[in-house]
């Protein structure tokens, strides 16, 4: 166990932990921040992403060791039910989930691709979105979604 100085969402967290534990479980387990979902735990579906430094990064392969000190975002750190962040009243707004398990990945992703690519084209998103895998084929109500955020805020 290791002390890591873990900085997520505005708050600094101090937690005795397992250095190679995956950020995912700590995020999870130890933060109860259950917004970053676990998928495949391999680095493959995109459900447990997280904004870090300004890029989607996927936790369940990342050890938190190596992200200490570093400025981490979860789907809790963009908003609330009650006051959503602009890219989640879109895709409440469009209705795009399904069962919702992969929502976390796609609007942390979608967030974090247009914060750097605001006037990013359709193909450009798609694209940018292509690794986020959902089983209930949600893809063009998510779509729509994140291009209603990009009209309303990102552009
Ligand atoms: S749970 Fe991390 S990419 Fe699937
Ligand atoms: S909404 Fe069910 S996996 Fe995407």
């Amino acid at each position: 166990m290791s002390v890591i100085n873990l900085k997520v969402n505005g708050r600094t967290h101090i937690l005795d932990v397992d250095p190679t534990a995956p950020l995912l479980y700590i995020l999870r387990n130890d933060l109860t921040l259950n917004g970053p979902r676990f998928g495949c735990g391999l680095g493959q579906c995109g459900a447990c992403t997280v904004i870090i430094e300004g890029e989607a990064i996927r936790s369940c392969i990342t050890p938190v060791a190596t992200v200490e000190g570093f400025q981490i975002t979860t789907l809790e750190g963009l908003g609330t039910a009650v006051n959503p962040h602009p890219i989640q009243k879109a895709f409440i707004d469009q209705q795009a989930a399904g069962c919702g398990y992969c929502m976390n990945g796609m609007m942390i992703t979608a967030k974090a691709f247009l914060d750097q690519n605001p006037k990013a084209t359709q193909a450009q998103i798609i694209e940018a979105l292509d690794a986020n895998l959902c089983r209930c084929a949600t893809h063009i109500r998510v779509l729509k979604a994140v291009q209603q955020y990009q009209q309303e805020v990102a552009a």
